[in-house]
């Protein structure tokens, strides 16, 4: 496909849409951005150089130093991560700061996944998918992903985390995760990820 088309793709967390954008983005020859990568990014050097939470100044201060060359990070998939990106997407301040930088991303073309994409980021994205599953479901899925890197990892701290994250995401007054009006939603829990790649190209393909 050569148009210079944008896929939002939302849903709460380890609902697996990461793994349908990258493979759609490979699909469509489009490039991917995980928007999660950018609070996470913001999260993990806010840990590291020990910025209290509450410190709104010193974390925008931090937000505006950082370039978003998100294709140098390496995945910062872990539970601490995790619970420090949730938070501080809290503040408005901080995502007004990721907006230009999504738009700017996406100028050419692009799948983007994160809460707020169609919603907020991309409210005309030309197609729209919101990607649930079950909160077991999801923590399998979790749970396999994780079980690569570490062996210590117990299921009930990763439902704990996805469960509380959920409910900060949809809860907070600023771009809450929730679906677009205009979005198609795919319950995932009984499909394999092939499955819904199929579904989307073959829907995006209907026009
Ligand atoms: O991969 P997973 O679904 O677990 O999380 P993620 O997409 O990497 O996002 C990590 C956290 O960043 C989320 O729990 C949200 O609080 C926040 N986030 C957000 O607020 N808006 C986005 N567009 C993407 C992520």
């Amino acid at each position: 496909m050569d148009e210079k088309i944008i896929i939002a793709i939302d849903g709460p967390a380890a609902s697996g849409k990461g793994t349908v954008a990258r493979k759609l983005a490979k699909i469509f020859n489009l490039p991917h951005l995980d928007s999660g990568q950018l609070y996470r990014h913001i999260a993990y050097q806010a840990i590291k150089s020990e910025i209290n939470l509450n410190n709104k100044s010193a974390l925008l201060e931090l937000t505006n130093k950082i370039a978003f060359d998100i294709s140098e990070i390496e995945d910062l998939r872990n539970d601490e991560i995790s619970t420090v990106a949730s938070i501080i997407s809290q503040y408005s301040e901080i995502r007004e700061q990721l907006i230009e930088y999504q738009r700017d991303f996406a100028s050419n073309g692009a799948v983007v996944d994160g809460r707020d994409i169609g919603t907020i980021i991309f409210p005309n994205a030309d197609y729209k998918f919101y990607i649930t599953a079950s909160l077991d479901q999801r923590t399998e899925r979790r749970y396999l992903q994780l079980k690569k890197d570490s062996a210590e990892i117990d299921r009930n701290n990763i439902k704990n985390d996805i469960n509380n994250r959920d409910l900060r995401d949809i809860n907070r007054k600023i771009a809450p995760l929730k679906k677009a009006e205009d979005a198609i939603e795919i319950d995932t829990t009984e499909m394999k990820i092939d499955d819904v790649i199929d579904f989307i190209v073959k829907y995006i393909h209907k026009g």
